[in-house]
């Protein structure tokens, strides 16, 4: 079958891979992609907000089925408008793309359905918010309602923070802003855990950690993800049934009761805390680059995954994953979260040898005149498979070497809670 990928990162490389694999796709599209995946992939370079062109050519080509990787077209309302023409989506409609779209939408869902989450206060204006500040103790997150990439959260620890980060809020820094979101700070660790349903049932899709700050250490500004592992250090069997009971089920539940479903990945961004998870923040797809670390693991056919859901039939399919420990270390511009320079080549790409159970996904890369060229903040994907993390990384750390990019940086200590010293 002929399917298409909409994305540009190395979430959606890793995805044109896994379906590369499989034996029912004869021909992969990727709108824009990037040169990781113009080597299997044709890529189109079609403005991704402009629905209707998207839709013309993909019913111009037969694709007969459609995976949305990033957020931004999903909470447009990609899958309703594609799913309106006939085309199979793989992806959550606009209403339950909202888990994302809107922290407030969530966290009113959490309050309703008692489900465990930092307590909160939404403001619509920027006096009564700095008077809640007056009554609260630091440190205390603030949030923008917009979708931000990862930007649009503050964790101030003085009452002097607050204040400036509602005014930056409230000054349009991440688009109209009608509220803010004013949160109780929580203590632990964070875990990504993720599902994937057909609206009807869902299968667990594994967990990560991912690696947020720029810097070593955890120091920093914070990022879309430098690097991540999986599983996390923290899932067990007890830990996962109250994910499963106390977040996933009565957030489907909400769902339900305002009369739609969930299709696609759901990802549930968590904080454990005493082994209790308390949930910060849904995404509606999967993270990056948790997914470049997790699919490599996938022991099924995705592309049989994507159409069960699509045909309401993922209670017929067992997921197999291997057992092998999973480690991704995200290479970037000089400069990144900030400013950086683009079409800057990345030469000795060839020259890397990578065995069975290693991968390189491309992010923010584009080819130009035969070479390959950084064009975005997050590069290169760097994942190896192992029995243990700790040779899952060195096969990473000689890569890394042998690529010996001038133009670009890692963090050296992805992973660092589950490698010893
Ligand atoms: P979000 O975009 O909501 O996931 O927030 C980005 C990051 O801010 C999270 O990954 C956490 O590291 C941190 N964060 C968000 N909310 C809280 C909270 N209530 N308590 C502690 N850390 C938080
Ligand atoms: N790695 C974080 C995210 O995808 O949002």
């Amino acid at each position: 079958m002929i399917v298409g990928i909409i994305g540009s990162g190395g979430r959606e490389h890793a995805i044109c891979q896994m379906l590369k694999y499989s034996k029912k796709v004869s021909e992969l599209y990727c709108f824009p992609g990037n040169a990781g995946t113009s080597k299997i992939a044709k890529n189109i370079k079609l403005d991704i907000d402009d629905f209707e062109k998207l839709k013309n050519f993909i019913l111009n080509k037969k694709i007969e089925l459609v995976i949305i990787g990033p957020e931004k077209p999903l909470v447009n309302g990609i899958v309703d408008y594609l799913e309106k023409f006939g085309i199979k989506v793989f992806g959550p409609n606009k209403i339950a793309s909202q888990l994302e779209g809107s922290k407030i939408f969530t966290k009113e869902i959490c309050k309703k359905y008692n489900i465990p989450t930092a307590k909160f206060g939404v403001f619509n204006n920027i006096k009564e918010a700095n008077q809640f500040l007056k009554e609260s103790t630091h440190p205390i997150v603030i949030k923008s309602d917009n979708l931000a990439s990862g930007k649009g959260v503050y964790i101030c620890n003085n009452e002097k923070d607050s204040i400036n980060a509602i005014k930056e809020i409230f000054d349009g820094k991440f688009g109209p802003a009608k509220n803010v979101l004013i949160e109780e700070f929580l203590n632990g660790e964070e875990m990504s855990f993720f599902i994937i349903s057909d609206g009807i049932s869902i299968q667990k899709f594994g967990t990560a950690q991912d690696h947020k700050r720029v810097l070593d250490g955890d120091k920093g500004k914070n990022t879309g993800g430098m690097g991540a592992y999986s599983p996390s250090r923290l899932i067990t069997n007890q830990l996962e049934e109250k994910i499963l009971e106390k977040i996933i089920s009565p957030t489907l539940k909400a769902l339900a009761d305002i009369g739609t479903n969930y299709k696609g990945f759901l990802y549930a961004g968590l904080m454990i805390v005493d082994n209790n998870p308390y949930l910060i923040e849904y995404n509606v797809r999967m993270g990056d680059p948790e997914c470049q670390t997790i699919l490599p693991m996938l022991k099924t056919d995705l592309t049989e995954i994507f159409l069960s859901c699509c045909e309401n039939k993922l209670s017929q399919i067992q997921i197999k994953w291997s057992k092998k420990k999973s480690l991704c270390v995200v290479l970037c511009s000089n400069g990144y979260p900030d400013e950086y320079s683009k079409n800057i080549e990345i030469e000795n790409l060839e020259k890397i040898k990578l065995d069975s159970d290693d991968f390189i996904f491309h992010a923010g890369t584009d080819e130009k005149n035969n070479k390959v060229v950084a064009i975005g903040g997050r590069v290169l994907n760097f994942v190896s498979l192992s029995e243990k993390f700790v040779d899952a990384k060195k096969n990473i750390t000689k890569h890394l070497k042998d690529l010996n990019w001038s133009g670009g940086f890692f963090r050296k200590d992805i992973g660092y809670k589950v490698i010893d010293k």
